[in-house]
């Protein structure tokens, strides 16, 4: 209603704009992206074809796929004055920090990104960040690990490509591809892919209304996912897990911790704005857990504390009765781990996979021309007053 602010501090009860992408019905756990169901499209699509889903709003065909992949073929590669800057960082940097400012760093070297006024434009600024991401990823990851930067081979798969561009030691000629691996990778980038109006989704979009450029704009996007409330969680649940482990196992000691609201501690991974039922992502990755663990021959004691910590929580009544129920971040660390990610690189593969998303709500805010963000307050400070010089204070 014109005129009448209307205050709703976290936008509980806010749409902040249309959008055609992603469905999600918070009571029934449904999550569908252009109408395809997330259990259909993590078992039977890949990840650059649910990114192809997103971005243009249809299901590739054979001869879309491969011309997509190949035009992303030909931006796999980026400025050589990038290794510099990622030199410049201290070894101890978390990665997150280091993918946030190499993203916006690609704007120097790519400035025919920032305007997409144009649908070539826009989709030249696509492709080339869909080709240029895994590779600050991967390099983020192999400087973290002391190894040399590597291009990959793009001859392979883009999720395999990946996999080889973050793992392949140095002289390493006989590279195997683990399928499990691949699988693994190529299903949690999909069901991390988008998830509506979430809150780096929204900074995304909040950037890019001001026509920001897409690289600046995922910036910004990487700095809000980074925060454990949000795509951070996903490390704070491994570190909680771990802590729980050191503490012997005693996960009823972490409940009452988690109850206690004078203790800050919160169970990682649980609960959501939204889904106020079981997050759908997590009931296909505990699976997925279960199924690398065993193909792999991991017994990762964490994976059993965290069931132990699930069933606690849901025969609970503190967690019952607030629907506070496992989310996507609660059972992909363990998957991470078991593929030897770095858990301060867990972060970074929700980014990897949330990329194609933020280029979906990105370019459907552009098209659809939204205005700039600019929302109002509520002023709860002091009435006017006069000044009084520094003599008289
Ligand atoms: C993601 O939005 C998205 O879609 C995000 C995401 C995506 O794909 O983009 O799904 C990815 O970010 C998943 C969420 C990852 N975060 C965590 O796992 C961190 C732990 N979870 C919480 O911090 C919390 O549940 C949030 C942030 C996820 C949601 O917070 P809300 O909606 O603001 O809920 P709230 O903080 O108001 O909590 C409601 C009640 C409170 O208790 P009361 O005041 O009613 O007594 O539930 C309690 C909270 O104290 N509560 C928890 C809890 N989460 C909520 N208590 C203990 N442990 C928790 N994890």
């Amino acid at each position: 209603t014109k005129g009448v602010i209307t205050l709703d501090s976290g936008f509980k009860n806010t749409g902040s704009c249309e959008s055609a992408i992603t469905f999600l019905d918070g009571e029934k756990g449904i999550l569908r992206y252009r109408g395809y169901s997330i259990e259909e499209l993590a078992e039977k699509a890949d990840f650059l074809e649910v990114a192809y889903l997103l971005i243009f709003g249809e299901l590739p065909t054979i001869e879309q796929l491969e011309k997509f992949h190949s035009d992303i073929k030909k931006h796999s590669f980026v400025d050589d004055d990038v290794k510099k800057i990622l030199d410049a960082f201290p070894k101890a940097a978390h990665p997150m920090g280091v993918l946030a400012s190499l993203t916006s760093a690609l704007t120097a070297f790519n400035p025919s990104c920032v305007n997409v006024d144009s649908v070539e434009d826009m989709y030249n600024a696509i492709v080339r960040i869909l080709g240029k991401f895994p590779i600050l990823v991967a390099w983020t990851m192999r400087k973290k690990n002391g190894l040399p930067l590597y291009y990959g081979d793009d001859s392979l798969g883009y999720v395999e490509n990946i996999l080889k561009m973050m793992f392949k030691q140095p002289n390493q000629d006989k590279y195997v591809q683990n399928p499990i691996l691949v699988n693994a990778l190529d299903k949690l980038l999909i069901l991390h892919a988008d998830h509506e109006q979430n809150c780096s989704t929204s900074t995304v979009r909040i950037v890019g209304s001001s026509h920001a450029g897409l690289f600046a704009s995922l910036s910004a996007g990487i700095s809000a996912l980074w925060g454990p409330l949000h795509g951070g969680a996903n490390q704070a649940v491994l570190e909680m897990l771990e802590a729980i482990k050191a503490d012997g196992g005693d996960t009823a000691k972490y409940m009452e911790k988690a109850k206690d609201k004078n203790d800050p501690f919160r169970l990682m991974g649980f609960g959501h704005r939204v889904y106020k039922n079981f997050d759908p992502r997590a009931k296909i990755i505990k699976k997925a857990a279960d199924e690398v663990l065993s193909d792999l021959g991991i017994e990762d004691p964490i994976l059993d504390i965290a069931k132990g910590l699930e069933k606690q929580a849901l025969e609970d009544s503190y967690f019952v009765d607030r629907k506070l129920y496992p989310n996507v971040d609660f059972y992909s660390g363990i998957i991470y781990r078991g593929m030897g990610i770095p858990t301060d690189m867990f972060t970074v593969m929700f980014a990897l996979g949330r990329l194609p998303g933020w280029i979906a709500q990105w370019r459907e805010m552009r098209m659809r021309k939204e205005p700039i963000g600019r929302p109002r307050q509520l002023y709860i400070g002091e009435t006017e007053r006069k000044f009084v010089t520094i003599e008289k204070r």
